[in-house]
């Protein structure tokens, strides 16, 4: 019978063997998986793992500092790179969601190889696969497609080089979350959302600017807010608000506005194959709506998204 308990055994036994004195070097995402692979590793190979922790810009508001500050209190040997300014640069003027999602992924890949270079002799890459992206590895938005076209142009980065360690890709997500709490990590890190690579430039429909990546954040903020004060954060299974590319107008005082438009998006999925949209209470959606219109400079008006996947997608781009 499968435990977490014998799981982690097993393989801090095994990694210690397959990987010596080696040097691993493995990117966090703040997620679920490569947070667990992180630990995993750390208990088997201690600073022998060195972690780097990307901030492309395009996290949810203050989440970097808070993730990292997570990390280092787990003790992992974890560094934080700030480079929004790469990121923001490369997408500057583009609006097709695959150029992002490109642009994202071979700006992660410069940064994490540059980064990764400065591990002297590092062996491998470790990675948090887990066993769905084992099977389902072609993903039309996954990093692999990114990672094939940059290798296209430009020829395989260095780390790509490595030899792999995959300490979970024998795993199903909800095994990966019971390894994470027998391993003592966070309930709130355990039970985040799932939280797409390119972040916020694929909830921000069209161009994407600092100023309307500073104004999504805030509005993410007050909905997750208050989506977890209220009791709705863990039944919901994925949410995030999205900025439209439309302007309405609106009403302030005796003011005409003319602004942006927010939409909240809130589904309940198994694996986010399918999704049917959260019916969340009236009351909190008035209240969430109006603290957002009355808080957040540059937008006047808040829609909910009512559509189920199929045949909408959980995120608009
Ligand atoms: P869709 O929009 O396809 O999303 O219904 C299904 C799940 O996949 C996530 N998603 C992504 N994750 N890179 C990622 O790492 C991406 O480019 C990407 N696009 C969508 C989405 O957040 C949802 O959980």
């Amino acid at each position: 019978d499968w435990t977490p308990d014998a799981f982690i055994d097993t393989t801090i036994a095994g990694l210690r063997e397959k990987l010596g004195n080696d040097l691993v070097v493995l990117g966090l995402s703040g997620g679920v998986d490569s947070s667990v692979a992180a630990v995993l590793l750390h208990q088997a190979i201690g600073k022998n793992l060195h972690c780097i922790f990307v901030d492309n810009g395009l996290l949810r508001k203050d989440e970097f500092e808070q993730v990292l500050d997570s990390y280092k209190h787990m003790g992992l040997n974890v560094r934080g790179i700030k480079a929004s300014d790469r990121f923001l640069g490369a997408l500057a003027g583009l609006t097709d969601p695959e150029q992002k999602r490109k642009a994202i992924g071979r700006v992660f890949i410069e940064v994490f190889d540059d980064a990764a270079h400065e591990v002297q002799n590092v062996k491998w890459l470790g990675q948090g696969t887990i066993y769905p992206d084992v099977i389902e590895s072609v993903s039309v938005k996954g990093p692999s497609a990114t990672i094939k076209s940059h290798h296209n142009v430009g020829g395989l980065p260095d780390f790509m080089k490595l030899k792999v360690v995959e300490p979970l890709n024998t795993l199903f997500k909800d095994e990966v979350r019971r390894v994470g709490k027998a391993l003592g990590l966070d309930d709130t890190l355990l039970g985040r959302h799932p939280f797409p690579g390119p972040g916020l430039a694929i909830r921000i429909l069209g161009d994407i600017t600092p100023e309307k990546v500073a104004i999504l954040q805030e509005a993410d903020a007050i909905y997750i807010n208050n989506l977890k004060s209220s009791g709705w954060y863990d039944k919901v299974w994925q949410a995030g608000a999205i900025f439209l590319p439309v302007h309405s107008v609106g009403v302030m005082g005796d003011e005409r506005t003319y602004e942006n438009v927010v939409c909240l998006r809130a589904v309940s999925s198994v694996d986010g194959m399918t999704a049917d949209w959260s019916h969340l209470p009236y009351e909190l959606l008035a209240k969430i709506s109006n603290e957002i219109i009355n808080n957040v400079k540059g937008i006047n008006r808040v829609v909910y998204d009512i559509s189920s996947k199929p045949p909408a997608t959980i995120e608009w781009e």
